[in-house]
């Protein structure tokens, strides 16, 4: 297993690219199924998860090459439709499988995602969503056994705007008969992205980016080439960076309309932020200020960024509090920040953030994709040595994120083991 082991405390000053949104090429990927042809995405980052998403649709008999950020799928030859536990357990997104596989096929066995290092996370939402469009759902020794004709249109009303959920029942619908209407469904940006290249293959969807998500079924979809967005959550973690660090970094090829919360707060903090249409530039400051973070569905501050800031509040000249609203149990970072000196405790999804002048280097477990990059954050600012172990965790969502921060002025290295 590599480690990462950072010497600080230094300060970032450079221009860094941002690669393409994990959280909008696994559907996208999953999507592809739906057209019983070769799909191709673009701007794609090469991830633990991407590479887990290709195994997965291999399992399934999609085909897919990855090479230089162009990605290939061919879905014209499918011949299974169970998803083996070993596949799921290494990432959740293997649920994406279920609303494609049962559209398309009348038929999907997808084993039945674990909790995660931050909870439960169910899935109930999923399968009710899809169940409303007229699949049998049955939970049968671990798998989700699902079944159906031809699925039929249904109004379905969201009780949590989940990002997943709404994403399934889009898959699902664009091959039913019929509307499907999804009221409170996720506004993400991702959401809205999985729509236009649906779109793009003949899906009619309409309402994306809003609550009401409005899908006409049709009888096939064509393959889509689609260009993916960039990721904000990848965007925000190196705004947090030049703000935690007091330096100076412009960030390429994102889109700050997708980061309003975090800009608005790492502002409140202290930073100064030049947003442009595709790029901005994030100019920390010698002293950072409080701030009282409260995460929820976008457009509000993301719980992807929870970790991060509250990484950048450790060092602030005072009290923060961070609530996340999202997920109550994501704090694994919480044990881990502490060791490296930080004041944080924590009530339930409350935390309550001392600022202390300085942090300190040591060895720290990463336990999740963003617990571990608000280590490297803390650990760029921390006096010493910080040595982060199970860096697997930031391999699934960032890419080559040593090598972009050492560009830009980290004292960072991987370390096999
Ligand atoms: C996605 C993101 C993840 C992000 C999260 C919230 C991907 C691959 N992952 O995860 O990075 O942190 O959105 O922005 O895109 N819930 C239920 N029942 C369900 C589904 C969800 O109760 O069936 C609850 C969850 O426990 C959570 C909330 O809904 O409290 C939001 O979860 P959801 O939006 O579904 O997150 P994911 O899609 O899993």
């Amino acid at each position: 297993m590599d480690s990462f082991v950072i010497k600080g405390p230094c300060r970032l000053e450079g221009t860094v690219s941002v690669s393409g949104a994990k959280n909008a090429v696994l559907p996208l990927m999953a999507a592809s199924m739906l057209t019983g042809g070769t799909c191709t995405l673009e701007n794609v980052p090469d991830l633990r998860d991407t590479r887990s998403m290709m195994k997965l649709l291999e399992s399934f008999g999609v085909f897919s090459s990855l090479e230089e950020g162009r990605l290939v799928l061919d879905a014209s030859m499918i011949t299974s439709f169970e998803t083996p536990y070993d596949l799921v357990r290494t990432m959740r997104a293997s649920i994406y499988a279920l609303g494609p596989l049962v559209a398309r096929f009348g038929r999907a066995r997808v084993s039945m995602p674990g909790g995660c290092a931050w909870g439960p996370r169910p899935v109930d939402l999923h399968l009710d969503g899809v169940g409303a469009l007229g699949a049998k759902i049955k939970i049968d020794h671990g798998y989700i056994d699902a079944t159906a004709e031809r699925l039929r249109g249904a109004e379905i009303g969201l009780t949590i705007p989940s990002v997943g959920a709404t994403v399934n029942i889009i898959m699902a619908a664009v091959l039913a008969e019929g509307r499907t209407v999804i009221g409170n469904a996720a506004r993400e940006p991702e959401i809205t992205e999985l729509t236009r290249a649906l779109r793009s293959g003949g899906a009619r969807i309409a309402g994306e980016g809003t609550s009401v998500i409005t899908i006409d079924g049709v009888s096939a979809i064509r393959p889509y080439t689609h260009r993916v967005i960039p990721d904000r959550i990848e965007a925000g973690t190196f705004a947090a960076a030049a703000m935690i660090t007091g330096g100076r970094i412009e960030i390429e090829g994102c889109t700050p309309g997708h980061l309003g919360a975090v800009v608005e707060k790492l502002v409140a903090c202290g930073a100064q932020i030049e947003c442009g249409e595709s790029a901005m530039t994030v100019t920390g400051s010698e002293r950072t200020r409080p701030a009282d973070v409260e995460t929820g569905f976008y457009p509000s501050f993301p719980t992807d960024m929870q970790a991060q800031i509250m990484a950048v509040l450790s060092i602030a000249q005072g009290t923060s509090t961070i609530i996340d609203r999202v997920y109550p149990d994501r704090f694994t970072h919480v044990p881990e920040l502490c060791r490296l000196g930080a004041k944080i405790s924590r009530d339930g999804n409350v935390v309550v953030v001392t600022g202390v002048e300085k942090l300190e280097g040591a060895p720290v477990m990463a336990s999740d994709i963003r617990a571990s990059s608000a280590l490297i954050l803390a650990g760029l600012v921390a006096e010493g040595e910080t040595k982060i172990l199970r860096v697997y965790h930031i391999d699934r969502g960032y890419e080559r994120i040593e090598e972009k921060m050492k560009a830009i002025g980290a004292d960072i290295k991987r370390v096999k083991e």
